[in-house]
């Protein structure tokens, strides 16, 4: 039986005028959320049903229209979200977000490019390629080093691990997974971050197949307790087949000895993967590049440009030396999906090649923000980074009532707040880890600063990280002052 033609169904489909006045009123809020930024507080002490309730609305079966869906977004920008990008912002490692990236990010949506298939994204497959090969180079790794852009350094690192597991088990491991073999053994720091301890679990290692290294006075894995871990293992039966060093723990910021790990891999026919998630932005600049040597030398690595180059979540960068290796270990064949390079001189698709089929075109906001800033910015900003941290240990260590935890490395200082009348006591540590917990809450409740902590040695400290660019010296001093002022009302209410 014939069927109707259809008529046109166009509701989803708005005319360039309507997009417009969508995108105006966007870049409006934009604008004037830039404007507010500074007197806005970083975050407020918002209750989860508070929120769900504010911004959880009813999804309407007609559309909204737009002076309704620009009161919507006005209450998520201006009342229920919290600012990374705030010069206030010093938490975790979250980067503050360029302008140029995020009007980039529209744009990528707009022309909706998937990066998983070159013909479906020429230039944006182009791109990708070219800027990740430009950081391969700038991290001193050798000509033909490529990878690709992830979503975030979790990423990163479980793919370290899957390519650690396919070129140092020994057997297939794609064909018959961790089973081929003895325990698999992977080296970590036990500083290193958790994503890695997750990508072993994913990767059927096991948590019992990561090896926990103990750090030095600096935080720094041990080379001794290193050697003696492999060996051992090796004498028991067991496969190493990697070690992850760290170049910026997230805790302190402390760079794990690249070289020295680096040799340790050679010596055992180990695969190096750096976690660079962090700390990869400054080893791209001549000043604190040194700090990184042996980074050129790993099998793969994994940086953030949304932590330390500021662009916009998400987009973090795998790197790897052996430009064949991501083939092995991601190339499957799907029938739908012809190559035919030879008849179409069409470039690689990204869907084989790493763990992602359909693909963001996350790259976008990174290059747009190289090109509108260009690299000198990027690289001033990190070495200030570094001097407004340094600038906060000193006004720490000038202060009678402040203790440095550990010592400023990259952009991380940690420190706490220490009463100058507290007695020496069985529970002074548990009195000031309990005071120091509360002292940040407070400062986060208040909004004018956000620091995050960090358990070094077991001690709970105060830990500022600026991977934003709008943070000046003025953050540092409201830091120190308000964290003294918070103590001493804390300490007061206590004894
Ligand atoms: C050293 C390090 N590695 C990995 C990660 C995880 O990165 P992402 O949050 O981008 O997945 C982090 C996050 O802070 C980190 O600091």
């Amino acid at each position: 039986m014939r069927v109707e033609r259809p008529e046109p169904v166009r509701d989803l489909d708005w005319s360039p005028d309507k997009a417009s006045e969508l995108a105006t009123s966007v870049g409006d809020i934009w604008a004037e959320w830039l404007e507010a930024l500074p007197e806005l507080p970083v975050a407020r002490h918002a209750r989860s049903d508070e929120v769900r309730a504010a911004v959880g609305i009813e999804i309407p079966a007609s559309g909204m229209g737009l002076a309704d869906l620009d009161g919507h977004l006005r209450d998520v920008v201006f009342k229920h979200s919290m600012y990374p990008g705030h010069p206030g912002f010093l938490a975790y490692v979250s980067g503050s977000g360029t302008v140029p990236g995020a009007a980039a990010d529209l744009l990528a949506s707009a022309i909706n490019q998937n990066s998983g298939g070159w013909r479906l994204s020429p230039a944006a497959s182009e791109i990708e390629e070219h800027l990740v090969q430009w950081f391969a180079r700038k991290f001193g790794m050798p000509a033909g080093s490529t990878g690709f852009i992830a979503t975030g350094g979790a990423m990163a690192n479980l793919v370290g691990v899957q390519l650690a597991r396919l070129k140092k088990a020994g057997w297939d491991v794609r064909e018959e997974g961790v089973r081929g073999g003895p325990q698999l053994r992977l080296y970590v720091s036990t500083e290193t971050h958790v994503t890695v301890d997750r990508a072993a679990e994913v990767a059927g290692i096991g948590r019992a197949g990561v090896v926990h290294i103990p750090v030095d006075h600096d935080l720094r894995m041990d080379m001794a307790g290193l050697r003696q871990a492999i060996e051992a293992d090796i004498e028991n039966g067991m496969r190493p087949i990697g070690v992850v060093g760290t170049a910026g723990t997230t805790g302190t910021g402390s760079i794990d000895p690249l070289a020295a790990i680096a040799d340790i891999c050679d010596e055992f026919d180990l695969w190096f993967h750096v976690d660079a998630a962090y700390g990869g932005a400054a080893a791209l600049t001549e000043e604190l590049s040194p700090q990184f040597l042996g980074i050129e030398r790993a099998d793969s690595l994994g940086f953030d440009p949304h932590k330390w180059l500021y662009t916009p979540i998400a987009g973090a960068c795998v790197i790897v030396r052996d430009p064949e290796v991501l083939g092995e270990a991601f190339g499957l064949q799907a029938s739908y999906v012809l190559e035919g390079e030879e008849h179409t001189g069409w470039g690689r698709d990204m869907a084989f090649l790493s763990p992602n089929f359909t693909r963001q075109f996350s790259a976008f906001k990174i290059w747009v923000s190289l090109l509108a800033h260009g690299w000198d910015a990027f690289e001033r900003r990190i070495v200030h980074d570094v001097e407004l941290t340094k600038y906060l240990q000193s006004l720490v260590e000038e202060h009678p009532e402040l203790e440095l935890v550990s010592p400023q490395r990259l952009s991380i200082a940690t420190f706490r707040y220490v009463p100058t009348d507290l007695p020496i006591s069985d529970d002074r540590e548990s009195y000031l880890d309990d005071l120091n917990e509360k002292i940040m809450y407070d400062l986060e409740f208040q909004g004018k600063v956000y620091p995050s902590n960090a358990v070094v040695n077991g001690t709970f400290a105060i830990r500022s990280c600026i991977v934003n660019f709008r943070t000046e010296a003025e953050q540092m001093e409201t830091l120190v002052q308000e964290t003294v002022r918070f103590g001493r009302e804390r300490h007061a209410q206590t004894s």
